[in-house]
């Protein structure tokens, strides 16, 4: 019987999982996901405020994705005037040997832009459920992201923690994951027979992701792409390549010559009709997505102010709620702290709607219905207007609110 290729801290995961990159051009197409969706993230939190930016990266590998994630990032903050002297500091956790001391290899050379000395790391060479338990100084993360190392947790209990423990305010959960496609059928097929522990199913987690957000009020993102992987190599018993691919595709450690080769035989036959041949070669389907996960700060700010208005006219007298009838919606408005409550909303939640593409007319129209004296209407053209100074865009603009 195979045992889990992660219970290997040697090299063969690492090498396992480099033909599972090169036949599939995993690393391009997360790449791409990742520098679509990154740096509107690094926009709408404000980072540059508070001059530092602290990243946690579970199931790590050897760097190469986490290296990526900060390029884009670094990129995204220095095109602000304070983004180059902006400090990031990177903790990267996961349990493979090699895999950390090939990360660590990789930071002693950073690439442009990482190498100005305004990057740190702290590489924790243990799993998540190790982390978890460990005394490492407690930080607070801006970025917490999961690339392809889900599937090895307990998602629940993961996003729970991170969002208990290591997430910022404002900060925000990045998971990219395999969705239904050939590895996942493979490995969920295969999942009841093998006997190594995954944390979580591994079938579809995106949905699974979904369901425990919604579930928690969390906010999600999903952003999904497509692709293809050759897996012609892995009907090649000779072929060294195909042999780390089915490794790969099976999480088990030498499949082909420990597994009974019937079931070896039927897994192939699996495999093969999960394939579409091209070109005298065979391909399955990847389908993956990048999910980021926030809270709803906003929905909390919504009962913050509607509990305070309970509140006031539960525990006045009959009297004064008689008075604040009468004199209509300012003086409830006032004992309830609502128009802070409003602007904070609006702080927070319209930077981002701001359309960072201006139309040609070069001119944003608004319609308030219900604008009552204008007030909360000026406070959300200010917001606008901020945010437009800040890139440079305000000059060009002429704001047109019509009521
Ligand atoms: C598919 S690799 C992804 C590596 C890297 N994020 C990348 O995209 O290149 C999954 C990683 O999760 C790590 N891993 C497995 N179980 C883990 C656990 N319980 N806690 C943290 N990491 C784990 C493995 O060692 C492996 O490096």
């Amino acid at each position: 019987m195979g045992s889990s290729l992660f219970a290997n801290s040697g090299s063969l995961y690492s090498k396992s999982h480099r033909v599972f990159l090169d036949k599939s051009g995993q690393t391009e197409k997360i790449n791409d996901l990742i520098q679509l969706c990154i740096p509107p993230l690094i926009n709408e939190k404000k980072i540059v405020k508070e001059q530092s930016l602290n990243v946690l990266s579970i199931g790590s590998g050897n760097g190469q994705a986490d290296l990526f994630v900060l390029k884009v990032i670094k990129e995204e903050l220095m095109k602000t005037d304070l983004g180059h002297s902006v400090k990031i500091f990177n903790r990267a956790i996961d349990p493979n040997l090699y895999s950390c001391d090939l990360y660590r290899a990789a930071i002693e050379n950073l690439p442009r832009p990482l190498n100005d000395g305004k990057v740190a790391f702290e590489i924790c060479q243990q799993s998540f459920e190790e982390y978890q338990e460990s005394h490492r100084e407690p930080l607070s993360f801006d970025i917490v992201h999961f690339i392809h190392s889900i599937y090895y947790v307990d998602i629940e209990k993961a996003l729970l923690h991170c969002f208990e423990k290591e997430l910022s305010g404002k900060g925000k959960i990045i998971c990219i994951a395999s969705r239904r496609g050939l590895i996942c059928s493979v490995v969920s097929k295969l999942q009841q027979k093998l006997q190594w522990h995954v944390g979580s199913e591994i079938y579809d987690v995106v949905d699974k992701m979904i369901q425990i957000a919604n579930k928690n009020g969390w906010k999600i993102e999903v952003h999904d792409q497509e692709y293809s992987i050759d897996v012609t190599e892995v009907f090649d018993p000779h072929s060294t390549e195909g042999n780390l691919l089915l490794d790969f595709l099976t999480q088990t450690e030498n499949f082909r010559n420990t597994e009974d080769k019937e079931f070896v035989e039927e897994t192939l036959s699996f495999i093969r009709d999960l394939t579409y041949v091209k070109g005298g070669k065979f391909f399955g389907e990847k389908k993956e997505s990048l999910v980021v996960i926030s809270s709803r700060i906003s929905s909390r700010y919504f009962e913050v102010t509607s509990i305070s208005l309970i509140y006031s006219l539960t525990f006045s007298r009959k009297k004064e709620l008689l008075f604040w009838l009468s004199r209509g919606l300012n003086r409830l408005t006032y004992k309830s702290g609502q128009t802070e409550k409003i602007n904070d909303l609006l702080q927070l939640h319209i930077p981002p709607l701001v359309p960072t593409k201006i139309p040609q007319e070069r001119s944003l129209n608004i319609l308030s219905i219900g604008s009552g004296n204008g007030q909360t209407d000026l406070s959300f053209l200010r917001v606008i207007k901020e945010e437009l100074i800040k890139t440079d865009r305000a000059q060009c603009e002429d704001l047109q609110p019509s009521h």
